[in-house]
């Protein structure tokens, strides 16, 4: 269930606590006994950051995260620290909350909600009725006190609500969501929220010699779906529209070259760019920003069924370059490929790839970093970078120098799917750049879209890691683009 966030500057007299404490100061409307003061000054001497007090009719957490140099820090930590106070909620069983801070920043209060929503995040509509019931007690109803706007409010809901639903889309596995259920969904999803939504089926795909998804395609009994997001304001602030492309592998096997046993387990989450990039634009949509974007989807399987193709196989991409297969698992390439070059149809300003591309980028940062790469100049890089600590969803750009092109060049076709063992996330990047001439930037999520386990408020399971950052980006080109 997902909470009621509203703003409230009455204390609710029957719902819990939390007070973000600046210097361990506590505010006067809060009603705790002489001891209850006494006990919470000696917890915040001693240095605790979480000090839960349970007066029986009411639970309340006082919260000091102590002092940050680096704001962006300070607010993080809040978020961290929300997904400790969620556990104390549930003990309690309480399930409203109303949080307030001491300082003079309400940011904080802002930081401190998104945490406890995203950390209240569950999958759980296949875990049967007896699983079910732990996941009743998360937060209902969430009050704020400051001095918020509605917008501000509204703008919270929108991305928690955004990163649910890219966790949700990433989280089902492949039985449940084919590439053709994924285009429905997704459409129905997007025109609710004013977004202008177009799906390419198998035919279309092939009459547009979009070959690249045609060969990845080819192996599985379930059709491929081109799928076209657009948001497209009135008083968008660009000219030249802004194009998203997210990696729609609903799952991948490998193909012919079948993944073995501890690489297969989480390849349904091989769409996390689609979901990644379907969801920011749902809440740009709900955000109303004047910035106009589209999203273009490749959607399929990558399986090795009777028709499946082959190594060796030489492909024609729908901008008409050859593509020699060396490795059916470098399937990703090839779908974003063809989208790449049919976002340049649109005459962008800027493509951005979104992408489970390569277990390189995995093997390079973990979970701690999405890679970035691409030919777009200083400018969007350091948009990006920002825009990346101030979520915590943060880049680490790659080298993009013209020399990693020579590892795919192909003897046989203009390229080859694959370079050598080396710079693999740099190569795939490479082997996209050739199919936009537009300013374009690629962000490789293989580390970041699944976690083994829960961290802080990023849940076990899909992350949504990259709608933050991809909103927050698009909100500072909108701001950058309304001063000039
Ligand atoms: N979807 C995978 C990349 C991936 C790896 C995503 C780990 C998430 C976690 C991609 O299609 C792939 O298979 N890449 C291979 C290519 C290689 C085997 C030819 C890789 O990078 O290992
Ligand atoms: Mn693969
Ligand atoms: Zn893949």
């Amino acid at each position: 269930m997902y909470p009621v966030v509203e703003i409230n500057n009455e204390l609710l007299p029957d719902s819990s606590v939390a007070v973000i404490t600046d210097k361990g100061k506590l505010p006067d409307w809060l009603v705790l006994t002489k001891t209850e003061k006494e006990y919470l000054k000696r917890c915040l001497t001693d240095g605790q950051d979480v000090i839960a007090i349970n007066s029986y009719f009411k639970l309340t957490v006082v919260i000091s995260p102590g002092s940050f140099k680096d704001t962006d820090r300070k607010y993080e930590e809040l978020r961290r620290m929300a997904s400790s106070v969620i556990k104390i909620l549930q003990e309690h069983k309480q399930k409203d909350i109303f949080i307030a801070s001491t300082g003079n920043d309400d940011k904080e209060v802002l930081a401190f909600t998104e945490g406890l929503i995203l950390s209240s995040y569950r999958f759980i509509k296949y875990s049967g009725k007896h699983n079910k019931s732990s996941g009743d007690t998360y937060p209902t109803d969430i009050f704020l006190r400051g001095a918020f706007s509605e917008s501000d409010v509204r703008s919270l809901d929108n991305i928690c609500k955004s990163v649910f639903l890219a966790r949700d889309l990433v989280n089902e596995p492949n039985n449940m969501l084919n590439a053709v259920d994924f285009a429905a969904l997704l459409g129905e999803k997007a025109e609710a929220s004013g977004l202008r939504t177009e799906v390419y089926g198998k035919k279309k795909i092939e009459a547009l010699r979009m070959g690249g998804i045609m060969a990845v395609s080819r192996g599985s009994i379930d059709p491929p779906a081109f799928i076209i997001l657009e948001w497209k304001p009135e008083k968008a602030l660009n000219k030249k529209p802004f194009v998203l492309v997210g990696k729609g592998v609903m799952f991948d096997t490998g193909g012919i070259n079948l993944k073995p046993t501890n690489y297969i387990e989480d390849m349904k989450s091989d769409m996390a760019g689609a979901a990644v990039v379907a969801s920011t634009m749902m809440a740009i949509a709900e955000d109303r920003m004047d910035v106009h974007v589209i999203a273009l989807i490749p959607a399929c399987d990558n399986r090795p069924g009777l028709d499946a193709f082959v190594p060796g196989d030489i492909i024609t991409m729908y901008n008409g370059k050859t593509v020699e297969v060396i490795n059916t698992d470098a399937e990703g390439r090839l779908l974003l490929a063809d989208a790449l070059s049919f976002a340049d149809n649109y005459d962008p300003s800027l493509v951005i790839s979104v992408a489970t591309l390569t277990g390189s980028a995995e093997s390079a940062f973990g979970n701690q970093a999405i890679a970035a790469m691409g030919n777009t100049g200083n400018k969007h890089f350091n948009m990006l970078d920002e825009a990346g600590k101030r979520v915590y969803e943060r880049i680490a750009v790659m080298p993009f120098f013209e020399e990693y092109a020579e590892y795919i060049k192909s003897d046989i076709a203009e390229l080859k799917n694959l370079g050598n063992k080396k710079a693999g996330a740099i190569t795939a990047g490479k082997f996209l750049e050739h199919f936009t001439k537009k300013p374009y930037m690629h962000l490789d999520i293989a580390g970041c879209s699944m976690a083994d386990k829960a961290e802080y408020y990023r849940s076990k399971g899909a992350s949504g890691t990259g709608v933050r950052l991809l909103t927050e980006f698009f909100r500072s080109m909108e701001a950058s683009m309304r001063k000039q």
